[in-house]
């Protein structure tokens, strides 16, 4: 509830009452948005969902209206439920004046259905990719795709969560009522102007950087405040911003623990105090509210190896800042909930002597003049400002072929002054290593996205299985969207 309809259910005017700041304050917390679920309907294909982009307006600041887009809603989209063994059919249909894509971050599904920027979904059509759910219980979620305006898309508001859940899951004593102690927590920076529009894209800076607002929306939700029912919540972070890195921790530093990151579980549940999600990166978390008392999830700055160095890290301010997420008001009674597992799942760790080959990336960035528009962008096939491999991305270059059954090593050295969010589709890898150093505990599971920190090299190992078509490709990409759309982009085929 924003302040205004408080107000109105009182029957008060805004400008009636003087109410004292701190009163103000507590009241103008809005309870948490919670994306309404899409199971989607039988059909015939197996089970069919229906996703509609659509333009509206939503009231983020009480009395503004902001121009959004969303998914069969003004702001973000539904969350999907997926159930590995289906066959699904999913839906999409365009109702925007503009083109755009819908991706599905994370998942494993054939080139076709993949939803990248070769996949353009024209205004007034429906898109209706389908395939078979084939892959662990997990977090992940959907986004535009569109070239050079995924950015611009994704910040307006197309994007939503999917969670896949399977027979570990069901198994295993999580918190698993959705919305009640299962709780998506989308969250995702903006820049308001004064009429409540949202700001994007206005200085070099902006693209050099990636684009940071100085608010957090939760869910779509500015000031959010959730209260817990139950002894433990688990929380789906999904770290849904253009470029922010957020380092999520609690105000009275207590502790959580991890039990899932991109890809799904992880072996063991991990014990954080502060977790560290680049853009697109999502992790599971169960935060235990037996005490009580209440708390903020907030984000702390963003320390080595991942902050900007040098000047970089003076313009990168928005990571260089500690801000509050979501307030946390436990019930005064809490139902009961079930110790928690230690034990989650068992992965198979890819050995790198069964890789085929190692591929280098190194990703690099032209500084200075001209970092708005990209030099690439008037031939119309990519182009910008940021490359891989002293190239940007260019949609009639396929850049890797890989042979379908077969496990590659790829090694992303960073050549830039700050972190870049190194993505790939097609499937979840493990980290090897960085800079040469086995990955810490919370980096051990299945990933589709890492952090490369400025100067630091990553390694990963990942099998590239089923869904052969020489023709059609998936992306790798920084996901800090302001990169992707202008280069820091390439194309591979499994073949
Ligand atoms: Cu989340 Cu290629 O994207
Ligand atoms: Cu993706
Ligand atoms: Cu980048």
């Amino acid at each position: 509830m924003s302040r205004r309809t408080f107000l109105k259910g009182l029957g008060l005017a805004p400008s009636t009452l003087l109410i004292p700041r701190w009163v103000m304050a507590a009241q103008a917390k809005n309870p948490l948005q919670i994306p309404p679920r899409l199971d989607g309907v039988a059909s015939e294909k197996g089970k069919s969902y229906s996703l509609r982009a659509q333009a509206g307006t939503r009231e983020f600041i009480a009395g503004l209206r902001t121009p959004t887009l969303g998914i069969n809603q003004d702001y973000l989209g539904p969350t999907v439920f997926l159930r590995r063994g289906e066959d699904v059919e999913l839906n999409v249909s365009n109702t925007l004046k503009e083109q755009t894509t819908l991706h599905w971050h994370g998942l494993h599904v054939p080139a076709k259905a993949d939803g990248g920027p070769a996949q353009i979904i024209e205004p007034g059509t429906t898109w209706s990719p389908n395939f078979n759910v084939n892959q662990n219980a997990g977090t992940f979620w959907y986004h535009s795709h569109l070239l050079h305006k995924t950015g611009e898309q994704v910040y307006r508001g197309l994007a939503g969560l999917i969670i896949l859940e399977d027979e570990k899951s069901d198994m295993l004593d999580l918190p698993k009522n959705y919305g009640v102690d299962d709780i998506p927590l989308i969250v995702q920076d903006k820049r308001f102007n004064s009429d409540g529009s949202l700001a994007y894209v206005g200085s070099p800076r902006d693209v050099m950087m990636g684009f940071f607002g100085d608010k957090t929306l939760v869910n779509g939700t500015l000031d959010p405040v959730f209260r817990p029912t139950t002894q433990r919540v688990r929380f789906r972070l999904l770290n849904a911003a253009n470029a922010r890195s957020f380092t999520f921790a609690f105000d009275d530093q207590r502790e959580f623990q991890l039990v899932a990151t991109d890809g799904g579980f992880i072996e063991k549940t991990v014990s954080c105090s502060s977790l560290v999600l680049g853009p697109s990166e999502r992790a599971e978390i169960v935060v235990d509210f037996n005490d009580a008392s209440p708390c903020k999830l907030i984000s702390l700055p963003l320390g080595s190896p991942f902050a900007a160095r040098g000047m970089m890290g003076r313009m990168q301010a928005g990571n260089n800042a500690r801000s509050e997420l979501l307030t946390i008001e436990p019930a005064a009674k809490l139902e009961q909930s079930p110790a928690l597992p230690t034990e989650l799942t068992t992965l198979s760790p890819l050995n790198p002597r069964d890789a085929a080959t190692t591929r280098k990336l190194t990703l690099s960035m032209a500084m200075g003049m001209g970092m708005m528009g990209g030099r690439g962008r008037r031939g119309g096939g990519g182009g910008g400002n940021f490359f891989i491999n002293g190239q940007a991305m260019d949609m009639s270059v396929i850049n890797y072929r890989v042979k379908k059954d077969t496990t590659e090593i790829w090694e992303i050295t960073n050549d830039t002054m700050m972190m870049h969010p190194f993505h790939i589709h097609h499937s979840q890898f493990q980290i090897l290593d960085r800079d040469g150093l086995a990955p810490e505990a919370h980096e051990r599971g299945l990933k589709d996205t890492v952090k490369v920190g400025p100067g630091e090299t990553v390694r990963f190992i990942m099998r590239f299985e089923n869904y052969a078509d020489p023709n059609t490709s998936y992306m790798y990409h920084c996901h800090i969207l302001e990169h992707e759309d202008n280069g820091m982009m390439g194309q591979f085929t499994v073949e």
